[in-house]
């Protein structure tokens, strides 16, 4: 991730794809003689599963795509049952990985000192981190959801303040009620979150390397709202993304509007 590309989609695949699903969303890609074309300065990132990134690897950068995790062990290797280490993702190439999703916040209970242990350890990896970040709508009513997202953020900026290493970091707001529900928040809701994002950053000796992405039903159709909110450098685009039109659609739909 050297250059800067006018804008970051990274497709969250979650466990929506199989092996069979995959080789069609490749072959639909292979078809699409506009393809290159219409990603010219975008990033195109794909975060598959565990298991599908062996078959990815080698296949991503004919797509012009690269290639994610979608999570990482905190442990370097040795004796952890179950976990995939960030030194097995380096063999597969990988870029970037997510951490700190709220699926898996909610599902497997990770803490804001374990994601930022793995926040971390992939900076020193040199695998740029997604660190997922978001409200659930009763914070939100609260009036609590600046401080949620301080607090999920707390421990990386700490360790930022002293960071001064090149690797691309990407901090992606994804509010909890907007997940997979249809729903994006108001553009005032979001130009509010993303400039309280950015000034908890623009302090930092590398704030010029860390990019914010919105999360949370992004499809062609609200691409629309959501490219006016200038502090948003992406998107990190879960169902919509698994099928090769509908990405494309997003891609083409937000350039267009530049
Ligand atoms: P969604 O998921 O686009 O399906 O809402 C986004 C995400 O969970 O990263």
């Amino acid at each position: 991730m050297n250059h800067i590309p006018k804008k970051y989609y990274i497709a969250n695949w979650k466990t929506y794809q199989s092996i069979s699903t995959i080789k069609r969303f490749i072959q639909a890609s292979n078809q699409e003689a506009d393809w290159h074309e219409t990603i010219i300065n975008s990033y195109i990132g794909i975060a598959a599963s565990y298991e599908h990134l062996y078959y990815l690897h080698k296949k991503i950068s004919k797509l012009a795509m690269h290639l994610g995790s979608q999570d990482c062990s905190a442990f370097l290797p040795g004796a952890y049952t179950g976990q995939v280490s960030i030194e097995s993702l380096q063999d597969m190439n990988i870029s970037f990985c997510l951490v700190g999703h709220s699926e898996v916040r909610a599902e497997l209970g990770q803490s804001d000192m374990l994601i930022s242990s793995k926040f971390k350890m992939l900076l020193a990896a040199n695998i740029s981190p997604i660190m997922c970040i978001g409200e659930t709508l009763a914070q939100k009513n609260d009036g609590m959801a600046l401080q949620v997202l301080y607090d999920q953020l707390e421990h990386i900026l700490n360790f930022l303040q002293s960071y001064t290493g090149s690797t691309k970091i990407f901090i992606a707001y994804e509010p909890r009620y907007c997940i997979g529900t249809g729903i994006v928040p108001s553009s005032d809701d979001l130009q509010k979150v993303f400039c309280f994002l950015k000034s908890l950053v623009q302090q930092l000796p590398i704030a010029k390397n860390v990019m914010f992405l919105y999360g949370g039903s992004v499809s062609s159709k609200t691409v629309q709202q959501l490219h006016d909110i200038k502090e948003i450098s992406g998107f990190l685009i879960g169902k919509a993304s698994i099928d090769f039109q509908e990405l494309k659609k997003i891609v083409q739909s937000d350039g267009r509007m530049v």
